[in-house]
């Protein structure tokens, strides 16, 4: 998707996407990256979701990165948090980093941030941002997450619906995906469930959450 369209989506609030309160995959499945406290986690795409602020209340560092500044100045707002900021330079523009509290977050292109500027990561949650990707672009995200966090084991929630009856965002990525974009030995599925249909985009006959447990690049488990 061209920045645009999120920015687009973002001014006039068509934000469905955003939950008031957090996911309860992640509550129930994050214990299974047994990470220590204190570890970074970071949350490509990350919109203003609140289960950033659950991931600081288990005691990690969050590190996220977003197209959109509004939508981290209402992450920010809610939290009672005002950031500092700064501009980085990148090879492809610049990215702006506002920091508060356990959160470091990014405005600006995925694709601009590397390894050192997003520093050690323990862990990746994505939720809605492989899903968020049209098909050419999974492929390169992957691969850019693989190089700017190879330490780091990822919790990954994904959707599934019927070919034809959504023309995405939110794209439907099935597990055989899953396993063709990450490998195998990395893919743990840990559970599947079907959601009600408000939980997702419209016209869709049965809407699916998959969850999967992602190790770290090179590291089979
Ligand atoms: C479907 S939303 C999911 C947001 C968040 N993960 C959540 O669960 O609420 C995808 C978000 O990714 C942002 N986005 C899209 N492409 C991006 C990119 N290349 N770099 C950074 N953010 C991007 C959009 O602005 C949007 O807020």
């Amino acid at each position: 998707m061209e920045p645009d369209f999120w920015r687009q989506r973002w001014r006039e609030g068509r934000i469905g996407f955003h939950r008031a309160e957090v996911l309860p995959s992640l509550v129930r499945y994050w214990p299974t990256l047994a990470l220590p406290a204190g570890s970074t986690v970071f949350v490509p795409l990350c919109g203003k979701s609140r289960d950033m602020a659950w991931l600081a209340a288990q005691g990690h560092r969050v590190v996220g990165v977003e197209l959109v500044g509004s939508a981290l100045q209402a992450f920010f707002e809610a939290e009672g948090l005002s950031p500092e900021s700064d501009t980085l330079a990148t090879a492809g523009g610049s990215l702006v980093r506002h920091r508060a509290g356990p959160y470091t977050l990014f405005e600006g292109d995925l694709f601009d941030l590397d390894a050192a500027m997003l520093g050690d990561v323990a862990a990746i949650y994505d939720r809605a941002a492989l899903i968020a990707l049209p098909p050419d672009l999974r492929r390169r995200y992957v691969a850019h997450l693989d190089r700017i966090a190879p330490k780091a084991s990822q919790l990954l929630v994904c959707l599934e619906y019927g070919e034809g009856e959504h023309e995405g965002p939110p794209f439907s990525v099935d597990a055989v995906e899953v396993v063709t974009l990450y490998g195998e030995a990395r893919v743990h599925p840990l559970a599947r469930q079907v959601l009600p249909k408000d939980d997702g985009p419209g016209g869709v006959s049965v809407l699916t959450e998959a969850v999967y447990r992602i190790a770290a690049p090179n590291i089979a488990d």
